[in-house]
Formats: C-alpha cells, sequence, structure tokens
C-alpha cells in the first residue's frame, strides 16, 4: 500500500489541499494523476480473500455499486477541502440530498427548512418524503424565530442552503447551529453556492454540509456530483443507502472532478471577483431595479455575509426596472457571452431567467410565494475578464 501525500507545512491551505489532499503520493503505474479505474467489479484471489474482505480484515473493492478507488480518492479530497471527517460522494447533488434524507429520517419524523431554496429540493421534501411519513415545515429563510417555533419532539433536521439559490440571502451558521443544539436537532446546510473557500458550516457545528459538487466545486459544466460531508459516523449509514440505491458517481466522472478541483481556489478567486464587480455595475445601473448579492451593503444579509463569508461568490441575482417577462427575455437574449442554460459555478458564464427555467412549471401563485418575479435574472459570472462580462452587460441593457 503507498501513504498519503504528507501536509506540505504541516497546516496545508486550500489551494495545497485542492492539488494533493486524498491522493497517494505513488500511484499504479507510476503516474502522477489518478487513473481510471473502469471496473464494475472487483476480484479475489481466493476463497479466504472473500472472507478477510467480508469480516472487514481487509479494505478494498468488491463491486462497483458500493465504491470505487477514484471516488475514495475525491471524498478524501472533498473532506480535506470542508475541513471534515469523510465525505460520501453521490452522482448528482440531488442523489445527495436525497440519500441523506432517506438514510436519516423515518416515518413520523419531521423536517424544518427555510423556504429559499433548490426548488427541486423542496419538491423531493414536500411531494415525496411526505408518502413516508415525514412531515417537512417550510420557514422564511433566516427567521430563527419561526425556525425555533417550527421544532417539535419529532423534528429531526434543520435544513437550508447558505447562500440561498437564487436570492442569496446568508444564514447565520452559528445561530443556526444554536437553534438545532438547543432542540437537540441535527443541522444541514447546502453549500453548493458558498463552497468551502466562501463559508465553512462545520466549523460553524453544523452536522453536514452538502453541495451539488456540479457547480463551484468541480467547475467546468462537464460533469453532475453530489457530496455530503461530516462525522464519519454519522455517515455511514448514508453510505449503506447509497451501496442499495446505487447512486454511487462514475470512476469516468470522478477522474474529471477531481481534475476540476486542481484549481478550486484560482477559480473561486476569479468567480469572487467577477461576481463582485458585475454586482456593483447593475447596482450603479439605472435600467436595473434591484441586485441581490450579499457582497453589496445593500444587500439584507451584507453584515452577516461579511462576518462569515471569505468572498460571495459568482451568482448574482437582479430584477430589471419597469420590465415584464418579455422584456426581461430580451435582455437575456441580448447577452453575447453568458449562455442561456440553467446550473451556475462553472468557468463558463452561465444566464437565465428563472420564470421561463426552472420556475416555469410554478403558477404565479407559487412563484410569488417562492420570491420570483417575472423580470428576475439569475446570472452566474464564471472566470471570463469582469470588463468583458460587463461591457457585454451594457450593451444587452442599451438594447432592452
Ligand atoms: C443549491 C443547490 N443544491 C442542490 C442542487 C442539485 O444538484 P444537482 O443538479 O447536482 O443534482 C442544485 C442544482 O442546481 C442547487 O442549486
Amino acid at each position: 500500500m503507498t501513504q498519503p501525500s504528507p501536509p506540505v507545512d504541516g497546516r496545508p491551505r486550500l489551494s495545497t489541499l485542492a492539488v494533493h489532499a486524498g491522493e497517494d503520493r505513488q500511484k499504479p503505474g507510476h503516474a502522477l494523476t489518478d487513473p481510471i479505474f473502469c471496473a464494475a467489479t472487483y476480484s479475489f484471489a481466493n476463497t479466504q480473500a472473500v472472507i478477510d474482505y467480508i469480516e472487514q480484515k481487509q479494505a478494498r473493492d468488491e463491486y462497483g455499486r458500493y465504491g470505487n478507488p477514484d471516488e475514495r480518492v475525491a471524498e478524501r479530497k472533498l473532506a480535506a477541502l470542508e475541513g471534515g471527517e469523510a465525505a460520501v460522494l453521490f452522482a448528482t447533488g440531488m442523489a445527495a440530498i436525497v440519500g441523506l434524507l432517506m438514510a436519516k429520517l423515518n416515518a413520523g419524523d419531521e423536517v424544518v427548512f427555510f423556504d429559499e431554496c433548490y426548488h427541486r429540493s423542496r419538491e423531493f421534501c414536500v411531494k415525496h418524503l411526505s408518502r413516508f411519513g415525514v412531515v417537512t415545515h417550510q420557514v422564511k429563510a433566516c427567521d430563527y424565530a419561526a425556525l425555533r417555533r417550527a421544532i417539535t419532539p419529532r423534528t429531526r433536521l434543520l435544513i437550508s442552503e447558505s447562500p440561498t439559490n437564487p436570492h442569496l440571502s446568508v444564514v447565520d451558521l452559528e445561530e443556526f447551529v444554536r437553534v438545532g443544539r438547543e432542540a437537540g436537532v441535527e443541522t444541514l446546510i447546502d453549500a453548493t453556492l458558498g463552497t468551502p473557500y466562501n463559508v465553512r458550516p462545520l466549523a460553524a457545528g453544523v452536522d453536514y454540509v452538502l453541495h451539488s459538487a456540479t457547480k463551484y466545486l468541480a467547475g467546468h459544466n462537464d460533469l453532475l456530483a453530489g457530496v455530503i460531508i461530516g462525522a464519519a459516523e454519522k455517515l455511514e449509514p448514508v453510505r449503506r443507502l447509497r451501496g442499495i440505491m446505487g447512486s454511487i458517481n462514475s470512476p469516468h466522472n470522478v477522474y474529471l472532478l477531481l481534475r476540476g478541483l486542481k484549481t478550486f481556489e484560482l477559480r473561486m478567486e476569479r468567480h469572487n471577483a467577477n461576481g463582485l464587480a458585475v454586482a456593483r455595475f447593475l447596482a450603479e445601473h439605472p435600467r436595473i431595479e434591484k441586485v441581490y448579492y450579499p457582497g453589496l451593503p445593500s444587500h439584507p444579509y451584507y453584515e452577516v455575509a461579511r462576518r462569515t463569508m471569505r468572498g460571495f461568490g459568482g451568482l448574482v441575482t437582479f430584477l430589471l426596472k419597469d420590465a415584464d417577462w418579455r422584456r426581461t427575455a430580451r435582455l437575456v437574449d441580448a447577452v453575447r457571452l453568458p449562455r442561456i442554460a440553467p446550473s451556475l459555478g462553472g468557468v463558463e458564464s452561465l444566464i437565465e431567467q428563472p420564470l421561463v427555467m426552472s420556475y416555469y412549471e410554478c403558477t404565479p401563485e407559487e412563484r410569488r410565494q417562492y420570491g420570483i418575479p417575472d423580470n428576475m435574472v439569475r446570472l452566474s459570472c464564471g472566470i471570463e475578464n469582469a470588463e468583458d462580462l460587463i461591457a457585454d452587460l451594457q450593451q444587452a441593457l442599451e438594447q432592452v
């Protein structure tokens, strides 16, 4: 067996971890990079080796649905980046959410979540967990008094994103954890928009941190992945259920994820810089009604963000002034650099009008309830040059 790389100076920083953490120093074939293990199953030398594996005397792979060598490297790297003990990697971010909730909850249990969230997470809780007898309560994002009130003796989990998608509200993680601990309830933060560069939920005492690694962690809009990070013991039932659900990621994808992670810190520096520059530009523009960006003093969670975040991310949400949905769509169609697409956090800038993308199926009443006006635009700033992005937005705004 080869040894893991030692820490570079005893206290490796994020970019060092992004490059080295989780990897063996010597790899098969003396390759510098981890090979892709294209194996559905793993063979045993003899029957005693099978017995040793089952009796947990030997750590190794058995069948691809339970794990593979690439996935383990990625899990160690992601756990190191997040500052957690263990990570469980999934095929997608949604598979991670579903896997965690299915592993942790039983009929009769209750969960409480802040209402600003990725609409499919809400849909799973409200429409599907309910079919298994789990009750979900939604409370207004960042309303800690409402969160306390919603807790009952049956509550098992408090859930939030931070920052939230697409309003970019920022959870006061210490307050969130306090509410959970006072009630003896575990906490989950979906930090997809925050990333381990900008927010550190585990350090604040959160039990589980979840990411759609499809976004900033992988960073190149070329794969789907999800991960949950936390204490190894608490994650063990999640890992076991993943082996039954079959929601493991493929070795090919994991190779791309590992490759993307190498530049994680560099990319985040640019995403943060571009997000801030674009948000400031939009906030000053006469055709913009409102900008949601936690790095702007006008944002309701600016103080919390300044206190708890290292940077504010690449996502900027804004409202076009005096615009109905068609005029807003004309703006989206007029930009030349960002591509019209769902998702966020990749090197390419992406733009979407939530009304016609993620929230098209919702009724106007539901969109009002979720805070999605017709003139809302969500822009995920990639790593292009900020001046080019701003010049492009300027020319597009002149056309509407
Ligand atoms: C905050 C958040 N969580 C979870 C997900 C789901 O991730 P995936 O698309 O990788 O399943 C998304 C996807 O957009 C998201 O924005």
